[in-house]
C-alpha cells in the first residue's frame, strides 16, 4: 500500500483505477478551463505570516457550519455521478463525512437515492437541489429530503443552463457508460472498478430514474440537463423554495456581491462563494478572489462559505482565515473515493486536517475561532480593480 502524504498522492491512484470518462467528468473545467486553474493557482498568491514562540498546545480545528458543530471547517461538496467513481460512492462518503465529523451534501445527480444515503448513515446529512422544469418532482424531492431528515437544502444557482465541457462530450458520458468501442477498450484496463460496480446496489441516477415520469433518456446527463433544468429560475422561485422547505437553507453559486445581497433578502442561512469548481463560466474569478468583496457586502449579515479549487488544507486556512466560516470539497474527495472507496474519502480528510492543523499552529494560532486576516499576507489588488 502506498504511502499517502498529500492529495494529489490519492489523485495519482484516482487516475489509474477509474475509467477515463469519470475521470475527465472530474478532472474537466469549461471551454479553455481557465477559471479551473485559477481557482486552485490563486490561492498560491496568498502567503502565510510564520509566529514562534506562541503555546501550540490544546489546539482544535473544531467549528461551526449553518450552527452545527464540525470537526473541521471542511464539508463534502455535492458530486453528481459520485457512484460511478467506485460503486457505492455516496454511501461511502457519506459514512467517511460521518466518522470524520464533517458534513455530507448528497448532490440532486447522485446514484445513490436520498433513501440510500439515510439508511446507510446515522447523522442528518445535506441534500443539494437542483430546480426543475417539473416543479412537482422537485416539490417531492423536498419532501424526500425532508422525511430523510436532512438538516439544510442547498440549493445551486449557477446551472440552469450546462457549461460547456469538451472531454464530456467527446467521452460521451453516461452513467452507465455507454460501450462504445473506446470505452470497452478503457474497461478492460479497470477491472478492480469494473467487478465492484458489478456489486453496486445502482449504476445510474437513483434521485430520479423511477421518480419521474418521460425522461426520454435518463442514462444521457446532457440530454436530460437540457431537457429538465429550469432557466427560469429567479429569486422570487427561490424564496418560494426556501418557504416549501422551511428548514436550513444554502445558496450554492454565488461570485458577485450583488447576488450576495439578494441571497441575502431571501433570507439565507448560509452562501457559498462558487464558481462550481469552475465548471460553468469559464472566465469568471476564481472563489478566493471573489470571496473579499463578497464578505465586504454580506459578511457581518449572512454566513459565507466558499468552494472551488481547496486541495489542502492550507487552502482551506486561507480562506477561513479571510473570512469564511466554512469551505466544502469536491475533487479532493472524489479522488480519494476513486483511489480507494471509503478509506480514501477519510485518507482525504485526515490529509486536509493535517495540514490545516500543523498550518494554523506554525501561524500561532490555536482555535478556528482565532483565524483572522492577520495570519494572510494578501497581495495589494488581490481582489483586482475592475474598470466599472
Ligand atoms: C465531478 C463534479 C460533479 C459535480 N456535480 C455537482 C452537482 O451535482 N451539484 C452541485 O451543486 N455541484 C456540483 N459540482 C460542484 C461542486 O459541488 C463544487 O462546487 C466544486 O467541486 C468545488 O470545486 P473543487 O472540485 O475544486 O473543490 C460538481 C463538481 C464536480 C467536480
Amino acid at each position: 500500500m502506498p504511502v499517502i502524504t498529500c492529495i494529489d498522492d490519492l489523485k495519482r491512484i484516482y487516475e489509474r483505477r477509474v475509467p477515463r470518462m469519470f475521470y475527465d467528468y472530474a478532472e474537466s473545467g469549461s471551454w479553455t478551463e481557465q477559471t479551473f486553474r485559477e481557482n486552485s493557482s490563486d490561492f498560491d498568491d496568498i502567503y502565510l505570516r510564520q509566529r514562534v514562540a506562541v503555546d501550540m498546545s490544546g489546539r482544535s480545528t473544531a467549528s461551526q457550519m449553518i450552527g452545527q458543530d464540525v470537526s473541521m471547517p471542511v464539508a463534502l461538496a455535492p458530486v453528481g455521478l459520485t457512484g460511478m467513481q467506485c460503486a457505492d460512492g455516496e454511501i461511502k462518503a457519506a459514512r467517511a463525512a460521518e466518522k470524520f465529523g464533517v458534513p455530507f451534501t448528497l448532490s440532486t445527480m447522485s446514484i445513490n437515492s436520498i433513501e440510500d444515503v439515510a439508511e446507510a448513515t446515522t447523522k442528518p446529512f445535506w441534500f443539494q437541489l437542483y430546480t426543475m422544469r417539473d416543479t412537482d418532482y422537485v416539490s417531492r424531492l423536498i419532501e424526500r429530503a425532508r422525511a430523510a431528515n436532512c438538516s439544510a437544502l442547498v440549493i445551486t444557482l449557477d446551472l440552469q443552463i450546462l457549461g460547456q465541457r469538451h472531454k464530456d462530450l467527446k467521452n460521451g458520458l453516461s452513467a452507465p457508460p455507454k460501450l462504445t468501442a473506446k470505452t470497452i477498450a478503457n474497461l478492460m484496463t479497470k477491472w478492480s472498478w469494473g467487478i465492484e460496480m458489478l456489486g453496486a446496489k445502482r449504476r445510474n441516477f437513483g434521485n430520479i430514474v423511477g421518480h419521474v415520469d418521460g425522461i426520454s433518456d435518463a442514462a444521457n446527463l446532457g440530454a436530460w440537463t437540457a431537457e429538465q433544468f429550469d432557466p427560469t429560475l429567479d429569486w422570487d422561485k427561490i424564496a418560494k423554495i426556501k418557504e416549501q422547505w422551511g428548514g436550513k437553507v444554502i445558496l450554492k453559486g454565488i461570485l458577485d456581491a450583488e447576488d450576495a445581497k439578494m441571497a441575502l433578502k431571501v433570507g439565507a442561512d448560509a452562501i457559498i462563494v462558487s464558481n462550481h469548481g469552475g465548471r460553468q463560466l469559464d472566465g469568471a474569478l476564481s472563489s478566493i478572489r471573489a470571496l473579499p468583496s463578497i464578505l465586504e457586502a454580506v459578511g457581518d449579515q449572512v454566513e459565507v462559505h466558499l468552494d472551488s479549487g481547496i486541495r489542502s488544507g492550507q487552502d482551506v486556512l486561507k480562506a477561513v482565515a479571510m473570512g469564511a466560516q466554512g469551505t466544502y470539497i469536491g475533487r479532493a474527495f472524489v479522488y480519494g473515493l476513486g483511489a480507494m472507496g471509503q478509506k480514501g474519502v477519510e485518507t482525504a480528510l485526515e490529509v486536509i486536517h493535517k495540514e490545516l492543523d500543523v498550518s494554523m499552529a506554525l501561524c500561532g494560532r490555536q482555535k478556528v475561532s482565532d483565524l483572522d486576516r492577520d495570519i494572510l499576507l494578501i497581495p495589494e489588488n488581490f481582489e483586482g480593480r475592475w474598470q466599472s
